[in-house]
């Protein structure tokens, strides 16, 4: 196993990446012109930073290879919503929504939350997040400033059925839940089979809501090889494995169900196109180090504050505990892309 991890965040076919790509990314035309993104700390861009929670990052050396410097992003660079943003051909980065204003949210707005989960009690312990269920709250508050810009909700409702949205759930409910029994009781009173299938029904429900909320081209994206974080490798690990078998394979259930649901959700919702997206991939490109993170780690897998970092940053596929560089961040970004391509057939011309 230890020769092949076959990461989450990696690409099968790296064609010409480098860490400049904003030239290559960027198409003339946006393919849509709204995208919504829902997720965790693999896409969080500042939604945490006036949050009372101790997964939240705006400071150095996060950012330190964002123009922006920290801004909350998990990595050092560009997170993997970011990256599609650009794929998808839109000039700016999609905004928070701690921050959006009026007129952002016409482009769509980012609802990302570090240590957030499926379930609402997924992350307490490190404080506030905002579960997807407040994400889809906050999704509400947008959806009413977009109806009364545009003068009323059937209208407000057309126009988020050309959006485009991404929903990356359920890392933090394993990562910061079931696999912390010091302060969650799921791993004692479910097997992964039966807390996978809690978790779907879960979302099964919010994934619904969505829908009914406007959304119809939505790529839902399955979990990593979460076992390979450095994080849990250094919990749970043995030394002749840098992944946690166990893990990955209660990942793997979660995934299969999730890949039923979705066909399910296609079956049963008039219109609905909910992709499966899978961002693992073995290969690496320029990437050589695979396990071990680029910083020195405070006891919850973050960077420490000021920390050293290494300095070849796009040879590491982890920035710190869990999260990837830009360098992987753009490998898992361009696998999604193409796992979303279905997305972009048959699309209405945009102006
Ligand atoms: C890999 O690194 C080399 C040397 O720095 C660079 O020229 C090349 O573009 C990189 N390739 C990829 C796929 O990133
Ligand atoms: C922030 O959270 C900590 C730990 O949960 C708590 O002790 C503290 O009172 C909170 N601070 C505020 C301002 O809510």
């Amino acid at each position: 196993m230890e020769n092949k991890l076959t990461l989450w965040f990696m690409q099968f076919l790296i064609v010409g990446v480098s860490l400049n790509l904003k030239e290559q990314l960027v198409s003339a035309e946006p393919k849509f012109p709204c995208y919504f993104i829902f997720g965790d700390s693999l896409v969080d861009n500042g939604n945490n930073n006036n949050l009372n929670t101790t997964a939240k990052v705006n400071y150095l050396p996060y950012g330190i290879d964002f123009p922006q410097g920290p801004t909350g992003r998990f990595t050092n660079g560009r997170n993997i919503a970011d990256f599609i943003g650009e794929l998808l051909g839109f000039e700016n980065y999609i905004p928070p929504f701690a921050n959006s204003r009026n007129q952002d949210v016409f482009t769509g707005v980012n609802y990302g939350s570090g240590a957030a989960g499926i379930l609402d009690e997924s992350g307490y312990q490190v404080g506030a997040v905002i579960s997807l269920n407040k994400q889809l709250s906050n999704h509400r508050v947008v959806i009413s400033r977009i109806a009364t810009l545009l003068g009323g909700e059937k209208v407000a409702k057309e126009y988020l059925n050309k959006c485009i949205y991404t929903v990356a759930m359920g890392n933090n409910d394993y990562l910061n839940n079931y696999y912390l029994p010091q302060y969650y009781s799921s791993s004692s009173l479910y097997t992964p089979d039966q807390f996978a299938a809690r978790l779907i029904r879960q979302y099964s429900k919010q994934l619904r809501k969505l829908y009914k909320y406007g959304a119809r081209k939505v790529a839902v994206f399955a979990l990593g090889q979460l076992g390979c974080c450095p994080a849990e490798a250094a919990l749970y690990g043995s030394s002749d494995s840098s992944c946690v078998e166990s893990i990955n394979n209660a990942a793997k259930i979660f995934n299969d169900k999730l890949k039923q649901l979705l066909d399910h959700l296609n079956y049963l919702l008039a219109d609905a196109n909910f992709i499966y997206t899978n961002t693992a991939t073995d290969s690496y490109g320029n990437i050589t180090v695979l396990s071990g993170s680029c910083c020195a780690l405070s006891d919850i897998g973050q960077c420490l504050p000021e920390a050293v970092t290494c300095n070849n940053r796009d040879e590491y596929m982890f920035w710190d505990g869990f999260h990837p560089t830009e360098a992987g961040n753009l490998l898992s970004a361009k696998k999604a892309y193409n796992e979303m391509s279905p997305l972009f057939t048959n699309l209405i011309d945009v102006e």
